[in-house]
This record gives C-alpha cells, sequence and structure tokens, in this order.
C-alpha cells in the first residue's frame, strides 16, 4: 500500500492519532449544505443520515442488485400484478393522460405501460437528469406519437411543474413502493403536494408494500448474500466523499428489522467497536453498538394505505394486489371539492 498523505488515504500514525487531524486534510466534494445535513445528523442525540445518501453510483447499482435477490420480493411482485392487472389498470385511467413519472430512473417500469396507457405526455422526473436524458431519447424512437419532457429535479421536498408540463389529466406514477421512506405524515403532505399540482381531474397509480409476516419483511432487508448489507454500508464511502468523513467500513455493521409498532423497516449501521468519526468541520465518538440509522421503509395495510390517501385528497381508490396479498397497486382519484 503507498503511504500517502493525501485526503483520500489517510495513514493515521501512532503519535498523531490523539490530535485531530486539521481540517484541510479533508477534503469535501458535497456542497457545505450537504456537509452540514450530513454533520447535523451525526451530532444528534440519535444518529441519522437521509436515505438518499445510499444512492452513489455504487449504491444505485447495489439497488438493482437487491432487485433481482430471491428475498426482495417487492419488485417482482409489483412486476407481476402490473403484468396481470394493467389492462384493468389502463380502463380505470383511460388513455390520453400527462404521465408523470417520479423516480423514473431507467423509466422502463412506465415504459412497460405505454401500450396499455396511451399517454398523451410522458414526464420522467429525477435527481439524475443526465440518465434520465438518455434513458428518454432512446424510449422517444420507440414511442414516437408520445410526447415526452424530462425533468432532472429533486422532487422529495415539494415541486412546481414547468409551463412544458401539459395541462391535460394528469397522472402521478409513483411505483416500487418509494413513498414508504417517507413518514405516514410526511407522506400524507407529499401526497397533498401531488393533489396541488394534478388539476382536478387528476390523478395517481401508487405501488405500495404491504405488511406481512415479519420474517419475510425482515429477510427482504437482510438477504443471505449481504447485499443490503454492502448497499447500506456503501453509504460510508459515500459519507467519506462527500462529507471528507473517514468512516473505516470495516468498523461498522448492517442492522435491519421490522419495527411491529412503528409498522416500518428500520435500516442502521451499527459501531463494531468504540470509535471516533471525523468529517470536515465536527468529529464524534460511538461508543460500541451505537447505530446511525440510515432508512424507514414504512408498511401498510391496503385500508390503513386508502386512510392515508383520503387525508391527502385523493378518493375512489381501486386497488390491485398479487395472491399472497405482499404487495398493492393503487389508482386514486382528485377527490371533487
Ligand atoms: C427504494 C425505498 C423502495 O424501501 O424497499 C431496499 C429501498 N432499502 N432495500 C425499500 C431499500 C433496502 C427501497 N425503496
Amino acid at each position: 500500500m503507498q503511504m500517502s498523505r493525501s485526503p483520500a488515504i489517510r495513514v493515521v500514525s501512532p503519535d498523531d492519532s490523539n490530535t485531530p487531524a486539521p481540517q484541510q486534510r479533508r477534503h469535501a466534494h458535497g456542497s457545505a449544505e450537504v456537509v452540514a445535513e450530513i454533520g447535523a445528523g451525526l451530532l444528534a442525540a440519535r444518529p441519522y443520515i437521509s436515505p438518499k445518501y445510499l444512492y452513489d453510483g455504487l449504491g444505485s447499482k447495489l439497488f438493482e442488485a437487491i432487485c433481482e435477490l430471491p428475498e426482495y420480493y417487492p419488485t417482482r411482485t409489483e412486476a407481476a400484478i402490473f403484468a396481470r392487472h394493467g389492462g384493468d389498470m389502463a380502463r380505470a385511467i383511460g388513455a390520453g393522460t400527462v404521465l408523470i413519472d417520479l423516480g423514473a430512473g431507467n423509466c422502463a417500469k412506465a415504459a412497460s405501460l405505454f401500450p396499455l396507457l396511451q399517454p398523451a405526455q410522458y414526464v420522467p422526473v429525477d435527481i439524475s437528469r443526465d440518465f434520465l436524458t438518455e434513458a428518454v431519447s432512446r424510449l422517444q424512437q420507440r414511442f414516437p406519437e408520445i410526447e415526452m419532457t424530462a425533468l432532472g429535479l429533486d422532487f422529495s421536498n415539494g415541486f412546481a411543474l414547468p409551463d412544458s408540463v401539459r395541462h391535460g389529466r394528469r397522472l402521478f406514477f409513483y411505483p416500487g413502493s418509494s413513498i414508504g421512506n417517507f413518514s405516514p405524515e410526511q407522506a400524507v403532505a407529499f401526497l397533498r403536494g401531488l393533489r396541488d399540482n394534478a388539476g382536478a381531474d387528476g390523478g395517481l397509480l401508487i405501488g405500495v408494500d404491504l405488511i406481512k409476516d415479519s420474517a419475510v419483511l425482515d429477510a427482504a432487508y437482510d438477504d443471505a448474500l449481504g447485499v443490503t448489507a454492502a448497499f447500506n454500508l456503501n453509504m460510508l464511502r459515500h459519507l467519506n466523499h462527500l462529507a471528507g468523513a473517514d468512516f473505516d467500513v470495516g468498523q461498522w455493521q448492517h442492522r435491519a428489522f421490522f419495527n411491529e409498532e412503528g409498522s416500518r423497516i428500520e435500516m442502521h449501521l451499527e459501531a463494531r467497536t468504540a470509535l471516533t468519526v471525523r468529517w470536515n468541520g465536527g468529529e464524534r465518538e460511538f461508543a460500541r453498538g451505537e447505530r446511525i440509522h440510515t432508512e424507514d421503509s414504512y408498511k401498510y395495510t391496503r385500508q390503513s394505505f386508502v386512510d392515508l390517501l383520503e387525508r391527502a385528497g385523493f378518493s375512489s381508490a381501486q386497488v390491485w394486489t398479487d395472491p399472497s396479498n405482499w404487495f398493492a397497486v393503487i389508482h386514486a382519484q382528485v377527490t371533487p371539492s
């Protein structure tokens, strides 16, 4: 190994192990706001980091790998529901919508529904604009009759749609149970925001993960191959890059379990030993066994989610599930005022 003094490979010699390295030695690649956000989470009484930091380049690939795991049932269960009930969904929704795809990624899920849904305009929205632009240009060749308008923005904190999005009948598409990352209160606020952007004749087509045997849930978030563990631990590498932190991945372990009272999977990173983490502008000691909370993934019953939709201003819900009732795809319409 190269004995480098570069910030990426920080070699701590015995005599400088007690004196914190000067801040300039660690370079943060994230903006000042990002570094401040990460620092605030690490210094909280119950340390936490937003799950959005799970998705750097490698993290996105690890999530794709998770979706292929036998234990991770949501992706394939949702796909089976679309395959089996897509026709019914399309009849309920009708052709000619403005289809707004939240977290579109490679646009594959929505694209597989185009022949049934026949939208007039397709509006994929994702943080990663470059990725999106490439996916959309390929899709436009296959479906020249659909107008396509890609939006590169972070919609998690609410958003306004630009004028390029038509004011026809808008359908928000939010698959994959991504809504589970919000607490129920946050989910209501987020869905209200969609309702406000949808127009009086707007609607929502959403994927929701359902409460089930906790052994099934635990396995889905703590798989035998350790892919989810790698996905969770990779966040530490990302934080090293963004905040100039010095997390040693080997000193941490993946913890994931279903919290029955909270009706959510919780993911944490747990210190294997007493340690100190330093980052650009701060440091914190962790006791052995202390945790950083990295993700919540809320689970619902059909009825609890339909109730949540009502509170958000959506009604006339139609629910499609798989034979085991593990996952639901729900279509709802903006409640007439
Ligand atoms: C992308 C938020 C839907 O909660 O199941 C998968 C993320 N985390 N395994 C989920 C995730 C660990 C996933 N969502």
